[in-house]
């Protein structure tokens, strides 16, 4: 596959941490990303505007593009936003998802579903790629609503995890630099110490990715760390590997006073394991990354020819 081809790949929802840690690994020049603003962390691919609140604009992306793969990251990720805006979270991560699938271009595009732990409800102790999904909120609902689409479609859906990884942008960051930047500017956290998650770091997640997609592997992958934590359990390691005295309030997120959260969301990562090789790393190995990502020359785009 030339470059020039691996262009024909549209990546979309680069703005957040996972399109940082996916930054980690590949040249940007290959591909093109779509999105309402620039992140300043792709400086240099190809980008054309694309805003999934408006219907119809991601068909004539795709009409425009003619991606031979598609990356579809992009939703209204925060709860607490989906709750307050429904119609909107809707539109933009199920109509829209809808939009991508039923595009016919001149060739066969293979989809690629970003989704998330959240389309469980966190009563099992853990769940497998096969589990079926149970939501709790209007996020994990629309989520599961997508993936359900992918699927019939033929494509991969890769369920991601609490991310970790460093301050990309205002607002935008792993759930340990969060947690790190309140302490380190003198804040008392509330930390949850019943809400459990197996974390990842981002800068992981790149190369697992481009397999799915060179080998067109259609289902459910899981891509999670290989430990369950607490929310109060990641600040206090994080502290640590930051040189700083752990400042928390354990507070419990039975009392949380929001969108429902599901406890206990620990995924296994069977599948991926068998199909892709990947090997979960644990907390502190995702954290290392966080201070230091994986230089890009370590990691390469494999593809079908090479
Ligand atoms: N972060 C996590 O811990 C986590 C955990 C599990 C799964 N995930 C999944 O990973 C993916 C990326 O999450 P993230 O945390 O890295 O990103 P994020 O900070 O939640 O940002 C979401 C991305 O979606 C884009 N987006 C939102 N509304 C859009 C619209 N109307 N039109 C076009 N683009 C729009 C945003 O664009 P702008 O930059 O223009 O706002 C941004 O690039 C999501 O699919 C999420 O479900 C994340």
């Amino acid at each position: 596959m030339s470059e020039e081809s691996l262009a024909k790949w549209l990546l979309t929802g680069m703005g957040g941490i996972l399109g940082w840690g996916i930054r980690q690994s590949l040249p940007p020049r290959t591909f093109a990303f779509a999105g309402r603003v620039r992140p300043s962390f792709w400086p240099d691919a190809p980008g054309v505007r694309l805003d999934l609140a408006v219907p119809g604009e991601f068909r004539s992306v795709l009409e425009m593009l003619k991606p031979e793969v598609v990356v579809h990251a992009a939703c209204i990720s925060r709860a607490q936003e989906c709750a307050d805006f429904p119609e909107l979270t809707r539109q933009v991560n199920v109509a829209a998802v809808e939009e991508w699938l039923t595009t016919s271009t001149s060739q066969a595009s293979f989809p690629l579903y970003i989704s998330t732990e959240q389309v469980f409800d966190g009563r099992a102790d853990s769940y497998a790629e096969s589990s079926p999904v149970c939501p709790l909120s209007l996020y994990g609902e629309t989520k599961a609503e997508a993936e359900a689409l992918v699927l019939a479609a033929g494509g991969a859906v890769v369920r991601l995890p609490l991310l970790l990884g460093p301050e990309v942008g205002i607002g935008r960051c792993g759930a340990d630099s969060a947690i790190v930047k309140a302490v380190r500017a003198g804040q008392r956290l509330p930390l949850f110490h019943d809400e459990y998650r197996t974390p990842v770091a981002a800068a992981a997640l790149g190369p697992m990715l481009w397999q799915i997609a060179n080998r067109r592997l259609p289902g459910v992958f899981h891509l999670a760390g290989s430990e369950s934590v607490s929310r109060l359990e990641l600040g206090e390691v994080a502290c640590e590997l930051a040189g700083l005295a752990p400042n928390f309030n354990a507070v419990s997120a039975v009392d949380f006073d929001g969108p429902p959260r599901s406890l206990k969301l620990n995924l296994e990562n069977t599948r991926s394991r068998e199909v892709l090789g990947w090997e979960p790393p644990n907390l502190r190995q995702s954290l290392a990354w966080t201070a230091q990502p994986p230089a890009e020359e370590t990691t390469s785009v494999q593809t079908e020819e090479s």
